[in-house]
């Protein structure tokens, strides 16, 4: 792990506007840069850097952060990865926290796994560019398949010697140690003699998203019938085929750029297809697909186009890893090559041109695809249909969109010719079984800020296809909450620090019982005034994130009695770094056309800044008690003889009265 220290020199020294600066062209506007969105492929400027605050915002993504977070949305790296990026650009020497002897040893061990691959890697490659045998056997196999230099060189192809162990040999004089030769499978080890795994085959490095070796196909060169085709390393600390995609690395900023990802089986149509001009393409190497694969890819795009070979059988299969994809609500579109041809040889016997115009023409949506194939199978034999009804509806399940599935279930009734009503029931059917199998599961996943929270989706698709009648606390009160919090914290983020002069209204009844109100003034910061009403009435945010947020400035507030955005901005949990920046950049958004309008509307923000906190507060009071009545509501209508509830009830609704009444007064 990098230490704490180091990560805190990292931020002090990294300049966003530098670090941008070398992917983005910036031109200065006002106190802040503009440039051309990277993400897309823009006329105008929606991007912005601002020096003074450290981060950046791309309006027309959405996307924004500091330093590191460009790093990891630019060049796709981890967070460690982007600091280890930054701590070189800026000369600072990476210092490890202190790790157990166990967890050292694990890095160490990968560590040089790493190493020795890449070692492997530019061997290989320099055998077939430089010595006799590479030349007369690797380089002319590759030629003789339409590989051109350029090619050969992107994705650092190779060739292993066939000698029992040339390339063994050659690492081990080199330094390098046999323990991960052989745990890197390179290097095969019976009974103290050593063969190389891949001796004989052009090889193919396989590298991870950020381009690190993590293993290696190699291909025979031979027609030999018995031996395999393909060798792939094997399964290893450093290699786990299930979690690799061949060519994403190659890929990934296309992927992002086309916003789409074309997915093939074998390494050499990835290579044709980068030769075609068509660098928006990864292999799942011949294995079916998993969700870690697809995981990789939406990191990167909602959209994934699924490429057939001609060959129907493998069809069959294929299709049902794609409800995987499905699942993780991206779209897919499938293209089938012609009786005989794969991606490659297509792409080979075709012009550039002529190939993306194919991919475009036949590109069909995967539900529409999956039917009519069924269709053609099932034909007229109703038994067979009903298996396809419940096939395509339970690929239609797996679409977490319900809009989606709607849309879905009308084409499909369309093209088998029945009636929706038949497709909606066995949907919901379905669908109810996933929600009960969803409950049951302990993890949640991650809740972006800027969503509802899953039960919302949860409560409108069981209200949609009529699951739950009426009764449980409304939705949309969960999502106001949310944007309320939202408010509070933009609130604090933007004034927090400010001193403003707050009123405060006191109710004196006098013997007779009669109410006056007098009206006491006094100066707090924006930050603790908040802080005051918040725990007065000890209310905590539901939005998990908004919650840590709050926290961490409260903590903040009482250590040094101000708030530091700055460590919010650069926070470790990326999420708290991606809306903190986003609500701090929104601020900037007029700038990117009208320079003049801003500083008026800061200055006004300014002056009523009083109102701004007490109407805030006021309104996340009043939803909160709105939420509280209606559960008290529905405990009530769900055992009436609970009398005494009616009485808390309707002291809540004169304390919501009474808000309503303070909020249009304050003024
Ligand atoms: N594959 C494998 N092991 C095999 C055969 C295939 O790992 N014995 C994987 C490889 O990743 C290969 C992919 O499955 O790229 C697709 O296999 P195939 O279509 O047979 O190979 P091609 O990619 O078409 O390779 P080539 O054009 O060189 O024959
Ligand atoms: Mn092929």
């Amino acid at each position: 792990m990098i230490s704490r220290s180091t990560i805190d020199r990292v931020f002090e020294s990294a300049r966003v506007e530098e670090v941008i600066g070398e992917f983005v062209q910036l031109k200065k506007a006002g106190s802040n840069f503009k440039g051309l969105s990277p993400f897309t492929d823009e006329k105008s400027p929606s991007f912005m850097v601002s020096p003074v605050k450290q981060i950046w915002k791309d309006f027309s993504t959405g996307k924004g952060g500091n330093s590191v977070s460009f790093l990891m949305e630019h060049e796709h790296y981890t967070y460690p990865e982007a600091l280890r990026w930054l701590a070189k650009k800026y000369n600072i020497e990476i210092e490890e926290t202190e790790q157990t002897s166990e967890e050292k040893a694990q890095m160490n061990e990968r560590e040089s796994m790493f190493l020795v691959s890449n070692f492997a890697k530019d061997y290989f490659h320099d055998v077939m560019l430089n010595s006799n045998k590479g030349k007369a056997i690797g380089l002319s196999y590759f030629k003789e398949r339409g590989f051109t230099d350029k090619t050969i060189k992107k994705f650092e192809l190779g060739y292993c010697i066939d000698e029992w162990d040339n390339f063994t040999k050659a690492a081990l004089t080199k330094g390098y140690d046999l323990k991960y030769l052989a745990s890197t499978g390179l290097t095969i080890v019976k009974e103290n003699k050593q063969f190389d795994r891949f001796k004989g085959r052009v090889m193919f490095p396989i590298h991870s998203m950020s381009g690190r070796i993590l293993g290696f196909g190699g291909r025979i060169l031979t027609a030999d019938k018995k031996a395999a085709k393909y060798l792939n390393s094997p399964e290893s600390d450093i290699y786990h085929k299930s979690k690799i995609l061949y060519g994403i690395y190659q890929a990934k900023k296309e992927i992002a750029k086309q916003d789409n990802c074309f997915l093939v089986e074998g390494y050499t149509d990835v290579i044709s297809f980068h030769q075609s001009g068509i660098e928006n393409v990864v292999a799942s190497s011949g294995t079916a697909l998993t969700s870690d694969q697809i995981r990789l890819v939406n990191r990167l795009t909602k959209n994934i186009t699924v490429l057939f070979d001609g060959d129907a059988a493998g069809i069959r299969a294929s299709i049902r890893g794609i409800d995987l994809i499905l699942e993780q609500g991206m779209n897919v579109k499938v293209v089938q090559f012609p009786d005989g041809e794969d991606p490659d040889s297509f792409a080979k016997s075709h012009s550039d041109n002529e190939l993306k115009e194919y991919l475009e023409s036949s590109a069909q949506d995967f539900i529409n695809f999956k039917v009519s194939l069924l269709l053609k199978e099932a034909k007229n034999d109703p038994i067979k249909k009903a298996g396809l009804i419940r096939d395509i509806v339970s690929s239609i399940s797996k679409i977490p969109d319900a809009i989606q599935r709607e849309v879905y279930v009308q084409e499909c009734a369309r093209i088998m010719d029945i009636s929706e009503r038949v497709l909606f029931s066995e949907l919901a059917q379905l669908l109810k079984k996933g929600i009960q199998e969803k409950s049951k599961k302990s993890h949640q996943p991650k809740q972006d800020p800027n969503q509802p929270p899953p039960e919302y989706f949860m409560e409108q698709e069981q209200a949609q296809m009529g699951l739950v009648k009426g009764g449980s606390i409304s939705s949309k009160k969960v999502d106001q909450l949310s944007i309320l919090e939202k408010e509070i914290i933009r609130i604090l983020l933007l004034f927090g620090n400010e001193e403003v002069d707050f009123i405060e209204e006191i109710t004196n009844v006098d013997e007779e019982g009669k109410e006056t109100i007098s009206v006491r003034k006094y100066q707090n910061l924006v930050s603790a005034e908040i802080y005051l009403h918040l725990q007065e009435d000890e209310i905590e945010f539901t939005n998990p994130l908004f919650q840590e947020i709050y926290i961490e400035m409260i903590h903040q507030l009482n250590q040094s009695e101000k708030l530091e955005v700055d460590r919010l901005v650069n926070h470790e949990n990326p999420d708290i770094s991606s809306i903190v920046t986003s609500i701090l950049m929104d601020e900037e958004k007029h700038q990117l056309s009208d320079w003049e309008g801003q500083n008026i509307e800061v200055k006004s923000a300014l002056e009523v800044l009083d109102k701004l906190v007490n109407d805030s507060v006021f309104n996340l009071r009043r939803v909160l008690i709105g939420k509280k009545i209606e559960e008290l509501m529905l405990e009530v209508s769900k055992e009436p003889s609970k009398s005494i509830d009616l009485e808390i009830v309707k002291n809540y609704t004169g304390l919501k009265m009474r808000l309503f009444e303070k909020l249009n007064r304050v003024v």
